[in-house]
């Protein structure tokens, strides 16, 4: 046996679920015995949490994969692990499989075995894949994670998704939409805010929609982990189809919420929006805007937008950039639409060729980076609290309440982790830059 073996490496491609899986499966391997290679090229073992949301982010994964097989041939003990969305959907599964360097394929709803499945590829010295199609509940394992940051802690309280908006993949590879047990959820918050925790985040693929007919509601939930004291509390994803006016009421109630709502629009366009499946108009989005607004003055709105959907026309995408306009987010994802295997809109005809997508593309950042600047200024002058993540160059750096990153010269010793007033001195398109108060 390698006598690094006992080491390992996580190598997170997807989204903040994915992370949070990751931090399980460190958890996983920590109580083994395992400890974490200060670098990947030092692990004995390497597990790719992987991401096929798009077809760049399952590129990503391959073309690393490539890369690990040139390791093994020069370390022959060097255990590869592949788990994530991509082993759960048919076609990337193959593609794994045919890179030929992982020992061990898993998916996502088997993670929570993936002692027992390291302990046979070990004891066999053979292959082993094992990925289920869906989930039997025993994968709730949050509690045994291993955090990436101390004192920020991911949350599930829902898994999979039921919407099935037409370009996604998610619906597939996380399986239908379970809401966890209330009781559940806020005895795991306890138990991280006894650790240290400052900031939660709980993540679903539509937290809106969390909780079971008669049960506890998303906003019942949120004032209930409010009432624990957590300092900071961040949600996402909000669909904007279930965003209820008593939410908004419940943020403005809740403090310790953060001041941040992540609310992706997808198009500016009804027509684009009724082939996507998004359940909203443009109308209903900018008015729930508002309304979020009118409650809660200068809370800070970002967004996620596809570019090149089929059948996106010229008029469609420019009814984009005038939402942009109105809507006046603080920040967007923006991706160029990706066609994904097995979903309704792989089908549809009237594709966008790459490089008008790609025209598109640009003059949405056009649009979107001067506006994100504009409230970025609005700071200037202004006092935020910023959860400190690191010291470099004698700069901390930090996330402020709104979510933008923060950047402070240091002027007192140990303030990583803690949660810091800090003026802001100077806004700019991506982060703001201030001085400790
Ligand atoms: N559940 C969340 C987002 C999950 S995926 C929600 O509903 O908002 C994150 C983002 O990836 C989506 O909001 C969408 O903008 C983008 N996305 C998903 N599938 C895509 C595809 N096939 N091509 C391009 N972007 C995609
Ligand atoms: Fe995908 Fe839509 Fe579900 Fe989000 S809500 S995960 S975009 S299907
Ligand atoms: Fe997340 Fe990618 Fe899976 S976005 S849910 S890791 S497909």
């Amino acid at each position: 046996m390698n006598k690094h073996v006992k080491t390992y490496a996580i190598n997170t491609f997807g989204c903040q679920m994915n992370a949070h899986d990751s931090e399980k499966l460190a958890g996983i391997l920590e109580n083994m015995g395992y400890l974490r290679a200060a670098e990947e090229a030092d692990a004995g073992l390497v597990i790719y949490n992987t991401c096929c949301i798009r077809e760049n982010a399952e590129n990503k994964v391959i073309g690393n994969l490539g890369f690990l097989k040139h390791q093994k041939e020069k370390n022959p003990g060097l255990l590869v692990a592949v788990g994530g969305c991509m082993p759960q959907q048919e076609a990337a599964a193959k593609k794994i499989k045919k890179a030929g360097v992982a020992d061990i394929i898993f998916g996502t709803h088997n993670l929570h075995m993936f002692g027992e499945l390291l302990q046979e590829a070990l004891d066999t010295g053979g292959k082993v894949v094992s990925i289920w199609s869906s989930s039997d509940g025993s994968d709730d394992i949050t509690a045994t994670s291993v955090r990436e940051f101390p004192w920020r802690s991911g949350v599930n309280i829902m898994y999979g998704c039921d919407n099935y908006c037409s370009y996604c993949v998610v619906p597939f590879v996380r399986g239908r939409e379970r809401s966890r047990d209330a009781g559940v959820i806020l005895k795991e918050i306890e138990l991280l805010l006894a650790d240290g925790v400052k900031e939660i985040m709980l993540l679903g693929q539509n937290v809106n929609s969390y909780g079971q007919p008669g049960g506890v509601a998303f906003p019942d939930l949120l004032r209930r982990i409010a009432a624990l004291s957590v300092p900071r509390i961040r949600f996402m994803t909000s669909h904007p189809k279930d965003f209820s006016k008593e939410l908004i009421h419940t943020i403005k109630d809740c403090e310790n919420i953060c001041r941040h709502i992540h609310l992706p629009v997808q198009s500016g366009s009804d027509a684009v929006l009724t082939a996507m499946n998004r359940k909203y108009t443009r109308v209903a989005y900018l008015k729930l805007l508002d309304d979020i607004r009118t409650a809660l003055p200068g809370i800070a709105v970002t967004t996620d937008i596809i570019v090149g959907f089929p059948g996106e026309s010229e008029q469609d995408f420019e009814d984009t950039l005038s939402l942009v306009k109105e809507a006046r987010f603080s920040g967007a994802f923006t991706f160029l639409y990706s066609k994904r295997d097995g979903t309704k809109a792989a089908d549809m005809a009237d594709v966008v060729p790459a490089h008008v997508a790609k025209e598109r593309f640009q003059r949405l950042l056009d649009t979107i980076n001067p506006i994100a600047m504009d409230l970025s200024r609005e700071w200037e002058g202004k006092a935020t609290h910023v959860l400190v993540e690191k010291l470099e160059n004698n700069m901390y750096s930090g996330r402020g309440n709104n979510n933008t990153p923060v950047h402070f010269p240091k002027i007192s010793e140990g303030l990583v982790g803690q949660i810091v007033p800090v003026k802001i001195n100077e806004g700019k398109t991506f982060y703001m830059l201030g001085e400790q108060l």
